[in-house]
């Protein structure tokens, strides 16, 4: 198992940024295989913050691939916005270090335009997402009108994609009372943006497929989390991609045996952002103290998340659904100095107990959450480097999360510095250090 895959295993925003930065030390390549920059990784390294949506947190790292795969959606404006800042930041990166899939379907402004509105439109049963035109770029994929990297660099193609763009796209815009789209426009911002990015286009899938023959150890990396999952998450309160694992494969043009080891991020407690159920969710005190201590706001949309405890009935449901190997827990730190902390182990729903979240909204709506409590900690967990390093009531609680969900916890994270973390097995070679 050279290859590993990493992946949100609650609602995203689970520090997937960090350990890919952190396991990347030990990869060739870093893919991103789906979601755009709907995305927010936070990457601390010394004093220095990167804020990456788009490119995969490997580039901070000198020496070492990034691959963009057709699964991901690209705006490829916000591409350019985001190496231009990096480059500020002193991140070069080039071509000879970035490679975009040619079949990678383009995010446009209407794409945005049409999100927005939507939402809008929705009132109270909005989704909440984050507006970047994620989602209508996904329809345009499935529906097959969409505008692909490679579509730039023939003036012909563009032409014909376009027509049938506008033919769907002005026909629902008219429905939704906006203007048609500015053809002219729209064509000359997407050849001003052509030779910028398509030196970046690539046949990703050859490139990966040699570097497989190579030996090199491929880092993939997931954006969002199972439970935003296409199909798996809490619907339609999701994304519009596949966010598991088996998406890295499709997502990038390798087969699934090239997928690995599964490695599965998540909070030591829970977090969502938008609007979905949560059974777990903590409306008091606890929960603002949560936000509060894990700085709990979204990193593309400055929006608040909900705050509430770890969910492991539906952990246990993401691992099974995402084949999860082991666990990297991340934030125990903002545990800390609670005098209790309380594990969702299942659902109360009408009177009847659920071991897992049934699929049905009404369902969903009605669970509510059955608690197993556990002594909290006073100790301060932050930056510990070691599993000794942890208070008793601390490590108990890891060990119980462990029994509940059904999987190792293979990382520890106890704060947003890359070097606080406890490694207990090393996905890329799986040895045990506890
Ligand atoms: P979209 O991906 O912008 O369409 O948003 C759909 C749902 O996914 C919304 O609830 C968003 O808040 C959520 N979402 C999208 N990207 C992320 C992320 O990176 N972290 C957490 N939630 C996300």
């Amino acid at each position: 198992m050279s290859n590993v895959a990493v992946i949100g295993a609650q609602w995203g925003d689970e520090g997937k940024g960090k350990i890919v930065d952190w396991l990347s030390e030990r990869a060739d390549a870093v893919v991103r295989f789906q979601g755009g920059h709907n995305a927010g990784h936070t990457l601390v390294i010394g004093n220095q913050t990167y804020k990456l949506s788009l490119l995969p947190s490997g580039v901070v790292r000198g020496g070492k691939l990034s691959f963009i795969g057709n699964g991901v959606v690209l705006d490829p404006w916000a591409l350019l916005a985001e190496i231009a800042k990096l480059g500020a930041q002193g991140v070069h990166i080039g071509p000879d270090k970035l490679f975009i899939a040619e079949n990678t379907p383009l995010i446009l402004p209407p794409h945005r335009e049409l999100d927005q509105m939507r939402e809008e439109a929705a009132g109270a049963s909005r989704i909440g997402t984050t507006g970047r035109g994620i989602g209508p770029a996904y329809e345009d994929k499935a529906g097959r009108r969409a505008i692909r990297l490679a579509d730039l660099a023939d003036p012909e193609t563009l032409e014909a994609r376009l027509d049938r763009f506008l033919a769907h796209h002005d026909a629902l815009r008219k429905g939704l009372g906006a203007a048609p789209i500015d053809r002219a426009a729209l064509k000359a911002a997407l050849e001003e943006i052509a030779p910028q990015v398509l030196p970046f286009a690539a046949p990703v899938w050859l490139r990966l497929s040699e570097l497989r023959k190579q030996g090199a150890k491929v880092l993939f990396e997931g954006a969002q989390g199972a439970l935003l999952d296409v199909d798996f998450g809490t619907y339609p309160y999701v994304t519009s991609s596949n966010t598991m694992a088996g998406q890295a494969a499709s997502g990038s043009g390798m087969g699934p045996g090239a997928v690995g080891y599964v490695l599965g991020i998540a909070k030591a407690y829970t977090t969502r952002v938008g609007a979905g159920p949560f059974p777990t969710e903590l409306f008091d005190a606890i929960g603002e103290r949560l936000g509060e201590r894990g700085h709990e706001f979204g990193t593309v949309t400055g929006r608040k998340r909900r705050c509430g405890w770890f969910d492991a009935a539906l952990v246990r449901q993401t691992i099974a659904t995402a084949g999860i190997h082991g666990i990297a827990l991340t934030k125990l730190d903002v545990l800390d100095g609670l005098d209790e902390i309380r594990i969702g182990v299942g659902y109360e729903i009408d009177g009847v107990r659920h071991d897992h979240l049934p699929t049905a909204a009404a369902l969903q709506a009605k669970a509510k959450p059955i608690y197993e409590t556990l002594p909290g900690w006073s100790e301060s967990t932050q930056g510990a480097r070691r599993w000794a390093d942890l208070p008793a009531a601390a490590i108990k609680y890891v060990k119980r999360l462990e029994e509940l969900i059904d999987c190792p916890v293979a990382l520890l994270s106890t704060s947003p510095e890359r070097e606080d973390t406890i490694l207990v097995t090393d996905p890329f070679a799986g040895s045990d250090s506890r």
